[in-house]
């Protein structure tokens, strides 16, 4: 990759026996949405610390804006940002004073402390509120601030932690235009969730991780690809009719559908044409089509549950 701001080789963590992250690889270029997706205990929260420097890696190589998140620490921390998973705002602050008071710990002087800090008020839309204590804040608010707090250095690349995690459809849409105008402003955002929409919304690129190891990378096409062509759906008048369509078709039957799975990408026209021309031939003729694409879900859950059963197995 010619302009990647974080590049993460061989990357390993493991506490006590317990391995966290087993040889993680990835790049992120500079400007733009990186989503690390994953279940509960993947491995995001770690790869992010190691990161942003919070976290010493046991092997591997993590570098940001060319440098060295372990040998050269401080460089790293002067370029980038973080939102962790779990608010850290002052409550018993008010919106404002805990930009000016962040502020002035970034070592900002006063006037662009005050500047920054009315700016990002706006751009937050948290003006109307700005003069209130934040423990008084919904749980969108709170996100929103501090966000805002991590941009006051105005950093190269910013990582969120979970960013929407519990808010409400309309909050998490807003900060979703939030991060979206980040990027769009320069800023390299890398993100972690749980939520498949928010990374296919978001992202340039999307990495899966499973188990410390990524799973799978690319961008939501690329993902989804994976899973093949999606599926055929067709819906019968009786449960006989779908048995009879399943047996035809090689199809998964449930109550009265069948569904058909598309092997190659583009080909699900073709593909329902032989099947309805097959049905026809034996006196079956279905009620309903539908043609499914795969949706980032099917990737997910294959990804994962594969790795489950091999575990299991
Ligand atoms: N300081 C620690 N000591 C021991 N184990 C830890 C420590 N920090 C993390 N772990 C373990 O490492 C694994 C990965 O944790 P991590 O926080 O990176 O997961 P995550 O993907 O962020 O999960 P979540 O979605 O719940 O935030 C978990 O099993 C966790 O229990
Ligand atoms: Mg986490």
């Amino acid at each position: 990759m010619n302009d990647a701001i974080i590049t993460v080789q061989g990357l390993k963590k493991r506490y006590g026996s317990r391995v966290v992250l087993d040889g993680i690889d990835f790049a992120v270029q500079r400007g733009s949405i990186f989503a690390l997706l994953g279940e509960n205990g993947a491995g995001k929260t770690t790869t992010v610390r190691a990161l942003t420097t919070l976290l010493r890696p046991d092997e591997g190589i993590a570098r940001v804006g060319g440098f060295d998140c372990v040998r050269e620490a401080a460089n790293v921390r002067r370029i980038v940002s973080l939102t962790g998973q779990f608010a850290g705002v002052d409550e018993l602050l008010t919106g404002r004073e805990n930009l000016r008071m962040m502020g002035r710990l970034y070592r900002l002087d006063r006037r662009t402390a005050n500047e920054r800090a009315d700016r990002l008020l706006e751009r937050f839309d948290l003006v109307e509120t700005a003069d209130a204590l934040a423990k008084t804040y919904s749980g969108g608010m709170r996100r929103k601030l501090d966000i805002a707090v991590s941009l006051l250095a105005e950093p190269q690349a910013l990582f969120l932690d979970e960013p929407t995690t519990g808010l409400d459809p309309r909050s998490r849409l807003h900060l979703w235009e939030m991060i979206s105008e980040l990027a769009r402003g320069g800023t390299t955002v890398f993100l972690t969730t749980q939520y498949l929409e928010e990374a296919e919304r978001l992202a340039d690129r999307i990495a899966v991780v499973h188990r410390g190891r990524i799973a799978a990378e690319g961008t939501a096409e690329q993902l989804k690809r994976l899973v093949g062509g999606g599926r055929i759906e067709l819906s019968f008048r009786s449960e006989a009719e779908a048995a009879g369509g399943a047996r035809l078709l090689n199809g998964r039957i449930e109550d009265r559908s069948v569904s058909v799975p598309v092997a190659q990408e583009g080909s699900s026209f073709e593909e329902l044409r032989l099947a309805l021309n097959l049905l026809h031939d034996f006196g079956l003729e279905p009620t309903g089509v539908e043609i499914r694409k795969p949706t980032l879900d099917d990737v997910f859950l294959g990804l994962t549950g594969d790795a489950r059963k091999e575990a299991a197995g």
